[in-house]
């Protein structure tokens, strides 16, 4: 990567971290930091610390971390030339040109080139005389031209190779049609086959309309039933929903979710166009965030089975974590949204939709279905349910509504059940406290680390060349220190992440001393996450001198000279018996 470090100092001074984030973010005044809560997790008190002094923030609750230009890359979800350029417009400056990322932009351009080609190519497919029996079978689910065209929708031909023909001639690789999802490769020959054949397609738009994936279903029935796109450079299905393209110039900030693409070309087309549906996998939490941001209320409109049901609960609580109001529409009577609209027509979805439960509502319904009342023991199971059910609610108001409910159904005083549901708040409250200290020593003793999967290794030595890197990151005028750059070489550090992190610190030495923490593209957001850490974490010790560091150092490379010494050889084992019979002596 290859932008100018003068161009990116000009950049972060013109786009305040502070600014940025307070875009998204409430801060608050906490000594000479700002806090807020993290928009990364959920979390109720703040532990999302903006640092003005240096221009970085870190969250002591997820370990988030970094500069503005992380911060953007992980709350817009976008890669790190996106996120410069985003800031670059808000700061009115140009990117300069480099040849390596103009490369890197252009195969993103050439994948949307693509698959545009391939949705034109799936429509003119549509409606081509040869393919009547297709659009036949999409009328006869009762779509119409016109809501075909808005959506895209298209046919995928049985040939094996048509697509990919016609993307050859229009000059795209083998390499790119295989790597975008189009076409595979038969191992017998090598050649390429189209993946979509004798489908109904479905194409994808992320939200500046460009195409960026394909679900297909099958005409009648055949399995899979949906062959969807996996992930692309272009796209990650975890991180869309289809037709929110659509769906977000809703203007009363609430979203239909839905299972199928069926079911939100239905109800698009009867005019509920807030409708969109997760990509043929669960709902994810990134895809909830998504969804925070334009919505405060969902309407829950699942399959009315019991995966879908299931899924309902499931999604209930995933949006409460990001604070979207749930209401449960049950589609009675039919199988799913699609099915519903096309028996009973669209005022009849208006009125399900008027209707509908809230989340609370529609969970006490689901627990009294499974029990009767009348008899003690199952009174007593329902009671214990809802209980737990109302621990789980962190409005009192809302609880205290429900209380009375359910005193009215079970003839129990609301007083008891009160009781009983404050009790287990508690009970679960410290349950929570207990895990959170238990993810703390998982994490302390580096088991499950994604950043430096070598750290489980040697714990102790990772933390010594954590707290070394941190007093760089802080004191970068220590590189010079002619003891520190004697001891100091990449061979001490034992992992693949410390070793980078410290030739990325002497790379960018000069831009540190200036105050800047900027290595480029060269760390995932994650990543820099750690590195931030690093520093935090430096930063609360009394003691950052030069010869804490040097003391860190000589132990570091004392270790790497024992290993080093130690590889296993016939030499360096009686080379070791030697040193150990001196010592005996
Ligand atoms: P459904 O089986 O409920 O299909 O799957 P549907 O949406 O009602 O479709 P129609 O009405 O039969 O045409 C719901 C969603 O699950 C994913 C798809 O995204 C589908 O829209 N799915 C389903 C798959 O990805 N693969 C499958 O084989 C089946
Ligand atoms: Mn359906």
């Amino acid at each position: 990567m290859a932008l100018p470090q003068e161009f990116l100092q000009e950049l972060k001074a013109r786009c305040n971290i502070e600014d940025v984030i307070s875009q998204y973010v409430q801060l608050k005044r906490a000594g000479s930091n700002l806090v807020g809560c993290c928009p990364f997790h959920s979390e109720r008190t703040p532990s999302f610390t903006v640092f003005r002094n240096n221009e970085n923030f870190y969250c002591f609750g997820c370990g988030a971390g970094g500069d503005v230009i992380t911060f953007t890359m992980k709350m817009e979800n976008v890669d790190y030339m996106t996120a410069i350029e985003h800031l670059a417009a808000r700061a009115g400056l140009t990117v300069p040109e480099d040849p390596s990322s103009i490369k890197a932009r252009v195969n993103k351009e050439r994948y949307f080139e693509m698959n545009k080609l391939a949705a034109r190519f799936f429509y003119d497919a549509l409606i081509a005389p040869e393919n009547q029996q297709a659009l036949n079978y999409i009328s006869q689910r009762g779509l119409s031209l016109q809501t075909i065209k808005r959506f895209g929708i298209g046919y995928a031909d049985t040939s094996w190779d048509s697509l990919t023909g016609y993307l050859m001639s229009k000059g795209f690789e083998k390499e790119e049609i295989r790597n975008g999802f189009l076409a595979g490769v038969s191992q017998k020959t090598g050649r390429l086959f189209d993946y979509f054949r004798g489908r109904i397609m479905f194409p994808i738009f992320d939200l500046s309309g460009n195409v960026i994936a394909f679900g297909g279903r099958i005409i009648g029935d055949g399995t899979p039933k949906y062959l969807n796109s996996s992930d692309t450079p272009v796209f990650k299905k975890s991180r869309n929903l289809y037709a929110l393209n659509h769906a977000k110039n809703n203007t009363d900030s609430s979203l239909i979710l839905c299972e199928g693409y069926m079911d939100v070309v239905a109800l698009q087309q009867a005019g509920f166009v807030n409708a969109v549906a997760t990509l043929g996998t669960a709902l994810t939490s990134e895809q909830t965030r998504i969804i925070a941001r334009y919505a405060n209320t969902v309407y829950l409109c699942y399959d009315s089975d019991e995966a879908g049901q299931r899924a309902s609960k499931r999604a209930i609580d995933m949006l409460g974590e990001v604070g979207v109001k749930v209401k449960v529409v049950t589609v009675e009577g039919a199988k799913d949204p699609d099915e519903y609209i096309k028996k009973y027509g669209k005022t009849s979805f208006e009125k399900l939709l008027r209707g509908s439960d809230g989340h609370i509502e529609y969970t006490i319904k689901n627990i009294s279905a499974k029990y009767n009342l009348s008899v003690p023991e199952q009174k007593l199971a329902f009671l214990d349910e809802c209980c737990n059910m109302l621990a789980g609610v962190a409005s009192e108001i809302e609880r205290e509504i429900f209380v009375q409910r359910i005193s009215v159904d079970t003839g129990i005083s609301a007083e008891i059940i009160r009781n009983e549901t404050k009790k287990r708040q508690q009970k679960s409250r410290r349950q929570a406290e207990r895990n959170a200290v238990r993810d703390d020593i998982n994490k302390s003793i580096g088991y499950g680390d994604r950043v430096n999967a070598d750290s489980a290794k040697n714990l102790s030595t990772v933390k010594k060349e954590e707290n070394l890197l941190g007093l760089f990151l802080m004191r970068p005028e220590f590189i010079e220190n002619p003891t520190l750059s004697n001891l100091v070489t990449e061979d001490i550090f034992g992992c693949e992440f410390t070793k980078k992190v410290w030739r990325e610190i002497v790379r960018n030495a000069q831009a540190l001393k200036e105050g800047e923490t900027t290595f480029g593209d060269a760390f995932t957001p994650d990543e820099m996450g750690r590195i931030t850490q690093m520093t935090v974490r430096r930063r609360e010790l009394a003691n950052n001198s030069e010869s804490v560091a040097i003391e860190l150092a000589e132990s570091l490379k004392k270790e790497a000279d024992r290993k080093k010494d130690d590889d296993g050889s016939e030499e360096s084992f009686f080379k070791r018996i030697e040193e150990l019979k001196k010592t005996k002596k």
